[in-house]
């Protein structure tokens, strides 16, 4: 079997661990004898710098012919002007919404090697094994947006379907059956009417997985309890712009943003794999930018796309190796520690597949 792998770099620091990613996938194909076949695509900036558009027809063709997308990260001061009519941002929203990728998951766990690294008390964070659902293609990003009064008043719409809140708190009920069993459903029900429905059709859902238990916040206080009590949350389901919101702010009990993976998945097995941080330009082609969150990425796509499980373990037990090793990249270094370069922290772990 062939399983044919689109690649979308995209800007800064994207292609750099986009191609750490790769490496190990490839390192997993030899291993295991499977055959991956890598095609690259653009998106973003340099989409808009080659084509005019941040999503050119063609690389919506390629993804649509794939098995599995890598994605970079989009964006960059060189196209930051607020007033451009096109950024690199609708790129990847643009991507989103073509291949319904309605599903985000973001898992944040504690690695034991990098327990000092995060900002929180080292206590509060024992035991942090959580994965955020975030509803990726509807919600205030997608709604109805304008300006009126000629200009000087700006609108945006959050509105969700029934059949959109459903689907994706489904997504969140079954993985938390492989888990420890617990969601916690995050809504503004007591201001939001579109979250009263979410509150509603969470209510109803839950029902139907009476072996799983069932919790529902308000976002602000959400916002809170991740950071008092992180090791509570099981699988945390919101809608598209809080999910936004509360997975920058989960991040940050793993220490740091370049170690996160996340996976957008769609009905059908298709995924797009892409780690949680941006474009950091302000490191892009200096070979310091951590590819593990890219990496854990391509372990994701294994997992769900793929289906290749043992594989994906692999690829998560190769990353802990070479952390319990010591081998560290600029972003999550010890005090006068040594460092290695993005190349070789993806060296260093293909070797461990
Ligand atoms: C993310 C990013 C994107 C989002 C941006 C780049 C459009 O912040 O994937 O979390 O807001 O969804
Ligand atoms: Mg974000």
């Amino acid at each position: 079997m062939v399983f044919r792998i689109a690649v979308l770099g995209g800007d800064g620091i994207g292609p750099e661990v986009a191609a750490e990613a790769a490496r190990v996938l490839e390192a997993v194909s030899s291993a295991y004898g499977h055959t991956m076949t890598f095609e690259t695509g653009l998106i973003g900036g340099i989409a808009i710098d080659e084509t005019g558009s941040p999503l050119p027809q063609e690389t919506v063709s390629l993804c649509r012919r794939s098995d599995a997308i890598l994605f970079g990260a989009v964006g960059g001061p060189k196209w930051d002007d607020p007033s451009a009519s096109v950024r690199p941002e609708q790129g990847l929203l643009g991507i989103r919404k073509a291949l319904g990728l309605f599903a985000n998951l973001r898992p944040v766990r504690l690695n034991a090697a990098l327990a000092n690294a995060s900002t929180i008390k080292p206590g509060v964070l024992e035991d942090t094994d959580l994965v955020v659902v975030r509803e990726l293609t509807g919600g205030i990003y997608f709604g109805e947006r304008g300006r009126r009064d000629g200009g000087r008043t700006a609108y945006d719409t959050m509105i969700y379907t029934e059949a959109e809140i459903e689907r994706v708190l489904r997504v969140a009920f079954e993985l938390a059956r492989g888990r420890r069993r617990k969601v916690t459903s995050v809504d503004k029900a007591n201001v939001l009417e579109s979250s009263r429905l979410w509150r509603e059709t969470a209510l109803r859902v839950a029902q139907e997985y009476p072996d799983i238990t069932c919790e529902h916040l308000l976002v602000d206080a959400c916002a809170m309890h991740l950071i008092r009590r992180p090791a509570s949350f099981d699988v945390i389901v919101t809608e598209n712009l809080f999910g936004d919101i509360l997975t920058d702010e989960a991040s940050m009990l793993s220490g740091s943003m370049g170690m996160l993976p996340s996976a957008s998945l769609a009905e059908g097995t298709l995924g797009l794999y892409e780690p949680i941080h941006g474009s950091a330009p302000d490191i892009a082609g200096k070979g310091i930018a951590n590819p593990i969150g890219a990496i854990l990425s391509a372990a994701l796509l294994l997992r769900h796309s793929l289906k290749l499980e043992q594989e994906a373990a692999a690829v998560e037990g190769a990353v802990e190796s070479v952390l319990a090793d010591g081998y560290r990249t600029g972003d999550i270094a010890q005090p006068g520690g040594e460092t290695v370069s993005t190349t070789v922290m993806g060296e260093m772990i293909a070797g461990r597949i």
